[in-house]
């Protein structure tokens, strides 16, 4: 079911001040950066060896990452997997007992199909789910 990682996400009060960090110091080079209206959220993905670094931004308090920031502070938000059929995936997840934020997919970054499972499903871990792109 699980093809790979994505990217990783990493909650920020600045996009440009991590930069600093992610691009300026070690080197890393954006390669999309796009502002998800829905989600409240401007992200910049910087890309790793085929692992993508998502800086998120949250476009005020009352958004979710903006929350996040405000109870446990900057710092890792979730990782995203790969799935081939995020339908399937959460048919078989809502059927094990899973507890899921978003029981249907939404759309996330890049024209993509996403669904987030809820972190105490994961220990603690915010899980993303990432449908690969059908060609
Ligand atoms: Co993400």
């Amino acid at each position: 079911m699980i093809l790979g990682v994505d990217h990783i996400g990493v909650a920020v009060e600045s996009l440009d001040t991590a930069l600093r960090f992610w691009q300026g110091s070690l080197g890393l080079t954006p390669a999309h950066a796009e502002a998800v209206a829905a989600q409240g959220v401007r992200t910049v993905l910087l890309p790793a060896n085929g692992v993508r670094i998502e800086l998120l931004e949250p476009t005020g308090p009352d958004t979710p990452v903006g929350k996040f920031l405000a109870r446990r502070g900057p710092g890792l938000h979730h990782v995203c997997l790969l799935v081939d059929d995020l339908d399937a995936a959460l048919r078989f997840l809502t059927a094990s007992g899973l507890r899921l934020i978003d029981a249907l997919p939404r759309s996330g970054v890049e024209g993509s199909r996403i669904a987030f499972l809820h972190p105490a499903a994961g220990e603690g871990v915010l899980v993303e789910l990432k449908e690969t792109v059908r060609r």
